[in-house]
């Protein structure tokens, strides 16, 4: 029997491992509804929980809302482009009114980093991070482990490698903590630019030469270069990003042979990955998206069920 009893997702800093795996296996079960002629469970019938989307997405944000519908909640979607927000209400002023349609669960993505504890004294709902600037992407790295757990079959003893923009990569973080707290090693590689020298202080090995860096690991995750949260000057041309940095086949040679890769979306083809890989690469990055949706159902049921439920889930 585990006990759970978080009300709020915000980051994978405040996860036990145990925690996690309760995620993990939960998602098991709900990607079996998910294979059934009837898509649904009543989980959260009467629940309501509201997408609130102050930044684009597409993967996380249409993944919640299936995710929410799978469980039989009533689901509202707000996005800032097609909200007040444009007319220029505060994004606190916008969880105030929708605190009047007694919410359950609220799923935030947000530019500004570390901000969503803040929101806390403003609403009664459950809080999930659908990632908050460069901080935290707590459900991104939950798929990304549980995806690694059902190829590789395991979490611990790994070398996870993170190539990219790690500067501004919420996922990067996430996945980080999330690795390590299975005893896993993660390495990070990109241009010196993008790596600050905090992140040797979170225990990363870190490299800028991704032929070095590539040796050894059991799972590559590549990321995309955030350019909304930053201007290009940090790198001179895109023509050396991807020259040095893009897995390439020749490079993916001198990985392990059962070294997996994967990516968070969305990919820019032939610059994170060549294209030529495309067809190998691919079916487990779509897998991932997959796996998205069941760990969405997961995180949503954990936090959404009756307290009573919540603390007699069974393993
Ligand atoms: C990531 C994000 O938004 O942080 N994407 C996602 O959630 N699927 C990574 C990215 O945008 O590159």
């Amino acid at each position: 029997m585990v006990e759970w009893t978080k009300k709020h997702i915000l980051e994978i800093k405040d996860l036990t491992r145990q925690e996690m795996e309760v995620v993990f296996n939960l998602a098991s079960s709900f990607k079996e509804v998910s294979q059934r002629e009837v898509k649904k469970t009543p989980a959260l019938r009467g629940k309501t929980v509201v997408n609130l989307f102050f930044e684009n997405s597409t993967r996380t944000r249409t993944s919640f809302e299936l995710a929410a519908k799978r469980l039989s909640a009533d689901v509202l979607n707000f996005s800032s482009s097609t909200s007040s927000i444009s007319k220029g209400e505060s994004v606190v002023d916008t969880i105030k009114n929708l605190e009047s349609y007694h919410p359950d669960i609220l799923i935030i993505r947000i530019d500004t980093s570390a901000c969503l504890k803040n929101f806390l004294n403003y609403t009664k709902a459950s809080i999930i991070n659908a990632g908050d600037g460069k901080n935290e992407h707590p459900t991104q790295a939950l798929l990304d482990m549980f995806t690694v757990k059902e190829v590789k079959g395991k979490l611990e003893n790994l070398n996870v490698l993170i190539v990219g923009d790690i500067m501004h990569s919420r996922v990067c973080r996430s996945n980080i903590f999330g690795f390590q707290k299975f005893s896993s090693k993660v390495r990070v590689c990109g241009p010196p630019a993008f790596i600050p020298f905090e992140f040797e202080k979170l225990g990363v090995d870190v490299f800028y030469d991704l032929d070095k860096a590539i040796e050894e690991v059991d799972v590559i995750i590549m990321l995309r270069i955030q350019r909304e949260r930053q201007n290009l000057a940090y790198f001179s041309t895109l023509r050396e990003y991807v020259e040095n940095f893009s897995l390439t086949p020749q490079r993916l040679k001198r990985a392990k042979r059962d070294c997996i890769v994967m990516h968070p979306g969305p990919v820019n083809w032939d610059v994170e990955i060549s294209s030529t890989l495309k067809d190998e690469l691919h079916p487990l990055i779509l897998k991932q998206v997959e796996n998205g949706l069941a760990i969405r159902m997961a995180v949503l049921y954990l936090v959404g069920a009756e307290k009573r439920e919540r603390k007699t889930l069974r393993k």
